[in-house]
């Protein structure tokens, strides 16, 4: 056989290889369900858009809090191991800034959306909505910006001013 001939074999062999491949359908996984996009798809907007059904007040959220979270981040949100969550001493523009959801958070509705998505921190997504929400209301609540009988919902909730609320550069918010 010449080189020619033995290089237009190998080619054909190659080129079958190639068309064997291509008959098959691309290994590229499964199409993701509606579901299974829902479940993943809970990001929630300073406008509202995001929030679920369901409602909560800081009462209710009170005890939620003391079995949940108040072994990372203290009583009332002060004073435990994990992020400071209330109780601020003293301004963000003060000699000592305390960072608190009160002092610092531009937006109410990031209060759900990190709830909902990643606390208890040992257990994140496992609280309801309702939960989530009346754990929300609880820290506005121990911020001093809501009253303790006040609903937080869909509605509610992205009316709560923040007081840091114009303390940012926009960037990307509406
Ligand atoms: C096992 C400890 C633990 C528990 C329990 C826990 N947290 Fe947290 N939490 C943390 C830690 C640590 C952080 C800081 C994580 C980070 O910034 O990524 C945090 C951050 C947060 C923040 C953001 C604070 C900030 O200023 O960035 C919020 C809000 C919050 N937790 C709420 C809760 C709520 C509500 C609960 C109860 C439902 C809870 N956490 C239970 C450990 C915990």
């Amino acid at each position: 056989m010449s080189m020619r001939d033995a290089l237009l074999a190998a080619g054909f062999v190659f080129g079958g290889a190639v068309c064997a491949l291509s008959a098959e359908a691309p290994k590229l996984g499964i199409p993701i369900s509606p579901a299974d996009v829902a479940a993943w798809d809970i990001s929630v907007f300073p406008d509202g858009r995001g929030l679920p059904p369901g409602n909560g007040t800081a009462r209710q959220g009170r005890a939620l809090f003391d079995a949940q979270c108040a072994r990372c981040h203290g009583a009332g949100g002060r004073g435990g191991t994990a992020e400071e969550l209330a109780g601020s001493t003293s301004p963000l523009n003060g000699p000592d800034p305390d960072k608190t959801i009160g002092t610092y958070w531009p937006y109410a509705t990031t209060v759900f959306d990190m709830t909902r998505r990643s606390m208890p921190m040992h257990a994140p997504g496992s609280l309801s909505n309702d939960e989530a929400y009346a754990v929300t209301a609880y820290l506005l609540f121990a911020n001093k910006i809501i009253a303790e009988d006040f609903e937080i919902n869909r509605e509610s909730l992205p009316l709560v001013k923040m007081p840091n609320r114009d303390g940012f550069d926009r960037i990307d918010a509406p």
